[in-house]
């Protein structure tokens, strides 16, 4: 059984999953890290260089690749991933699908020194992103207050999973 983690840049998805991780039997998937991984680049790099469009084919192709062979894998998913190509309805024939919910001032100041995020340069059309995004993300199995604690975080998935 897996774990997916979808929710908006900056929300804890990748923190939250280490976290998962180390204290319980799941292995650490991240999607950013297994795609710059193959192309040798960050994600800014693959941004600039072949464009958002390309990135995203590189997302479907994670899913229907190296994340349909998951298993007690705890997955942490790009923000944009679940929100293209009906991403959402793969990732959830895979795991439970959890969404971990921050506002969007939360956001903005947890991500505020980070530079590998090339949709948050501009914060006016990254708040309307976000808003864009909710209606995809709420089709989670289950949503997640992100604003707690990472411990906090993480026993409310298991905990969720387990009943
Ligand atoms: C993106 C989120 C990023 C990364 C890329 C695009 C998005 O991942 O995949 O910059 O469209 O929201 P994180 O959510 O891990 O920052």
């Amino acid at each position: 059984m897996n774990i997916i983690l979808i929710g908006f840049m900056g929300c804890g998805k990748s923190s939250t999953a280490r976290f998962i991780s180390k204290n319980y039997a799941f292995r650490f998937v991240d999607t950013d890290r297994i795609i710059e991984k193959k192309m040798k680049m960050n994600v800014r790099e693959i941004f600039e260089k072949h464009g958002e469009n390309y990135f995203r084919r590189l997302e479907r192709k994670i899913i229907t690749t190296n994340l349909s062979f998951c298993s007690d894998c705890v997955i942490s998913t790009g923000g944009g991933l679940p929100c293209y190509f009906n991403n959402i309805e793969a990732l959830k024939k895979i795991g439970w699908v959890f969404y971990l919910k921050l506002s969007f001032e939360d956001i903005i100041s947890r991500v505020r020194n980070m530079t590998n995020r090339p949709l948050l340069d501009d914060t006016e059309k990254a708040r309307l992103l976000y808003n864009e995004r909710i209606s995809c993300y709420e089709n989670a199995h289950f949503f997640v207050d992100a604003s707690k604690n990472v411990d906090v975080i993480a026993q409310d998935i298991i905990s969720k999973i387990s009943s």
